[in-house]
């Protein structure tokens, strides 16, 4: 007899009881269930080159290159795990700055956070932008701001 029908009588003897099939389906189902949610919010989808188009968004206001110059916003040179406010020479509101005096730092969930709507996140922000709502969108851009370092 092949080893998967094996294990699988093994199974529905050791539930016997009540409902042993309706048990094992649901719980598969469950199982199924989990392992779907783990792979929409799993960042290895993430894209780099992806990211790299969106941040077309942020270019107006945001360089991206190691000691690359202040815009209307801040240099983005290694920003993923970087403390809030402290690039050197750009002077940030103060909400920001409360922001960071409180132990800010940009780690992936902060920057998710921020870009799905930066003035949700820091009410008072001088960051003039809307927003990126697709999720999946946010993901590759951060990838992308992770591979600047
Ligand atoms: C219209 C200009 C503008 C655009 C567009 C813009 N930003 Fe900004 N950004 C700013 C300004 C201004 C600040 C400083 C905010 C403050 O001091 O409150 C900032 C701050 C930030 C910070 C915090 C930096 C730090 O050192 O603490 C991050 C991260 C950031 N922006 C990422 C982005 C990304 C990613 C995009 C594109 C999706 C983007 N920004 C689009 C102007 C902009």
């Amino acid at each position: 007899m092949p080893d998967s029908l094996g294990k699988h009588s093994n199974k529905i003897n050791l539930s016997k009881g009540e409902l042993p099939m309706k048990k094992t389906l649901i719980s598969s189902i469950a199982v199924a269930a989990v392992a779907i949610m783990g792979m929409a919010s799993a960042p290895a989808y993430a894209d780099v080159a992806k990211g790299e188009k969106i941040f077309k968004k942020c270019k107006a206001c945001h360089t991206t290159e190691s000691g690359g110059d202040n815009k209307i916003g801040p240099n983005l040179f290694g920003i993923v795990g970087r403390a809030a406010g402290t690039v050197d020479g750009f002077k940030y509101s103060d909400a920001l700055m409360e922001a960071a005096a409180g132990g800010l730092v940009w780690d992936e969930a902060n920057l998710d956070a921020f870009l799905k709507k930066p003035k949700k996140f820091i009410k008072k922000t001088k960051m003039s932008f809307g927003g990126i709502k697709k999720d999946g969108k946010r993901a590759d851009l951060i990838e992308y701001l992770a591979s600047l370092k």
